[in-house]
């Protein structure tokens, strides 16, 4: 029963979201393409509200992120160095009966073929072994189709980030610790993707990598390195912060992000990966699920990497990645001889094992490492990093799915009618106010609302909309989740009271209150609820 309800609550939705221009399947008049999706008028807003938000949070509201906008190709070495080529691969099995083609650990429920938002079982025919596919999709560069010219779309954000580390370290004037944020398109050829957007095979994310300092540096120069000392936010960071504090940092930060978009935080669940599922290079990733229709499932993941992925890009491209500390410098002359061989020892320690896991040899890996701790005995450093890594296209979703509501309301007559209202936070909302003259038909109003409306034009997104009952209006506004929508009315013209004259009335989407504003205020008093 609760499967049917979530199954119809998302049928509901995908419907809605094409009824009202949110989200269309991608190539529709011929037949679609599985895996692709468009955003509509009403989406694009929404979409881009929420990258702006995002980007506004990360990087305008901080000192110490910026930003980075690089290309989807990029050197296939790339792909080699972040492991990907070797490891970016689902389990695949194709069914000899039906000739379905699945992934091994999601064989029980597929998308039906004519309503993907809907879950199906398989059919029981015999199944294949399961064999690695690699997610990326491939691409030639040049007009020579060879395996010199392939190359790769790129399946995440965060390369690109590593990639370009030094330089934007160097034409920044950021110092460690400091994040760099990018967003933009990924492409992983999912063998099944599913649940409507949420697992798509073009989507876009949001990634921040922000560099901290090893814990081994911190100690180094603060004799101590901070630790969480409970749940919750830890507050303003401070120097003495290692990888731990600065984790639950980021992760705190990211629910305190959804909380401020609207998305409650009871419908958000930590998941601590264990220490199985965790990659080998992580030291802790936490999973931020929401509460979606279809089941709770990850809308980010806020992974410690430790110095993995810049490590891997300085010696698959020959280029260091070494930042120099002139505090640790400093600070390692002045320790006693004791505690800088122990921390010598643990960061060669480190070292040894990122190199023998990522398959140096031995003697080679030894020889590196001791370079690596005498480099850091010098005030050199390859950077850790956090990696607040979230979905743009799930993020939407959620908000959709969070926003969806249903009133049923009778009407004089006693005809009773369902309409949905999409109760977005203001802030994400497509259009935050709908424009409407009473009548149409009365050039007073008429010419009164247009000029509300291009006095609101250039602080917000306005729908401007003089056809139908101004109930029925009301109610197109609720469903595309306009927060407020004002009416030029008689009353705006001063014809019943002059006291009221160039006033007009303000109605709130989700209570139906209705007050009373002057026109020359109403921009702020707008502003003030919509940011
Ligand atoms: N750089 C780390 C990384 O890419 P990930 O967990 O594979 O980590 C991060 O992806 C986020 O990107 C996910 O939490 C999800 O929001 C989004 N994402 C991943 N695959 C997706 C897909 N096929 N469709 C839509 N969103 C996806």
């Amino acid at each position: 029963m609760a499967r049917e309800q979530s199954n119809e609550r998302m049928e509901k939705l995908v419907s809605l979201c094409k009824r009202r221009g949110f989200i269309y399947q991608s190539s529709e008049i011929y037949g679609g393409i599985n895996g692709f999706w468009d955003y509509g008028p009403l989406g694009a807003e929404l979409k881009r509200n929420v990258k702006d938000l995002w980007w506004r949070h990360i990087v305008h509201q901080r000192d110490d992120v910026v930003g980075l906008d690089a290309t989807i190709i990029m050197a296939p070495r790339v792909w080699e160095a972040s492991g990907h080529v070797d490891t970016f691969s689902d389990p695949m099995i194709d069914c000899k009966t039906c000739k379905g083609r699945f992934r091994a650990d999601q064989i029980h429920e597929i998308p039906c073929p004519q309503k993907p938002s809907k879950m199906v079982s398989e059919c029981h025919g015999e199944k294949t072994e399961p064999r690695a596919f690699n997610l990326m999709f491939t691409t030639h560069v040049g007009p020579v189709q060879d395996d010199s010219s392939l190359a790769y779309l790129r399946p995440e954000t965060a390369q690109a980030i590593f990639v370009q580390f030094k330089n934007v370290l160097e034409t920044s004037r950021q110092k460690v610790p400091f994040g760099i944020a990018q967003i933009g398109k990924a492409f992983r050829n999912e063998v099944t993707p599913r649940n409507f957007t949420f697992r798509s095979r073009e989507f876009e994310q949001m990634e921040l990598e922000f560099f901290i300092k090893p814990d081994e540096v911190i100690e180094a120069i603060h004799g101590r390195v901070a630790v969480p000392e409970g749940k919750g936010h830890p507050g303003e960071p401070q120097p003495d912060w290692g990888w731990q504090m600065w984790h639950q940092y980021w992760v705190e930060e990211r629910i305190r992000f959804y909380e401020s978009i609207g998305l409650p935080r009871a419908s958000l669940e930590e998941y601590w990966q264990t220490p199985e599922e965790l990659a080998h290079y992580a030291r802790a990733t936490v999973d931020i699920l929401y509460q979606f229709p279809f089941g709770t499932q990850e809308l980010e993941g806020i992974a410690a990497r430790s110095d993995f992925d810049l490590s891997q890009h300085e010696r698959y491209s020959g280029k260091p990645m070494k930042v120099f500390d002139d505090q640790l410098r400093a600070a390692w002359k002045e320790l006693p001889e004791e505690k800088r061989q122990a921390l010598w020892q643990r960061y060669y320690e480190a070292r040894l094992g990122y190199l023998t896991r990522s398959g140096v040899d031995a003697s080679e890996a030894g020889e590196m490492a001791r370079a690596d701790a005498d480099a850091l005995a010098k005030g050199q450093y390859i950077p850790h990093v956090i990696e607040p890594s979230a979905g743009v296209d799930r993020l939407v979703l959620a908000l959709l799915a969070n926003a969806y509501s249903e009133v049923t309301e009778t009407d004089d007559k006693g005809r009773t009618e369902t309409r949905v209202i999409l109760r977005f936070h203001p802030r994400v909302a497509p259009i935050k106010v709908g424009v409407l003259p009473l009548l149409r038909n009365k050039p007073d109003l008429v010419r009164k609302a247009r000029e509300v409306r291009d006095l609101l034009r250039p602080h917000l997104t306005v729908f401007y909309d003089d056809s139908g009952s101004i109930g029925r209006r009301y109610a197109r506004q609720d469903e595309a989740g306009t927060p407020y929508c004002v009416t030029i009315d008689f009353e705006t013209l001063g014809e019943k009271d002059p006291a009221l004259k160039d006033t007009v009335t303000v109605r709130d989407r989700d209570t139906a209150e209705q007050v009373r504003v002057k026109i020359d205020e109403l921009p702020a008093w707008l502003l003030e609820r919509v940011r």
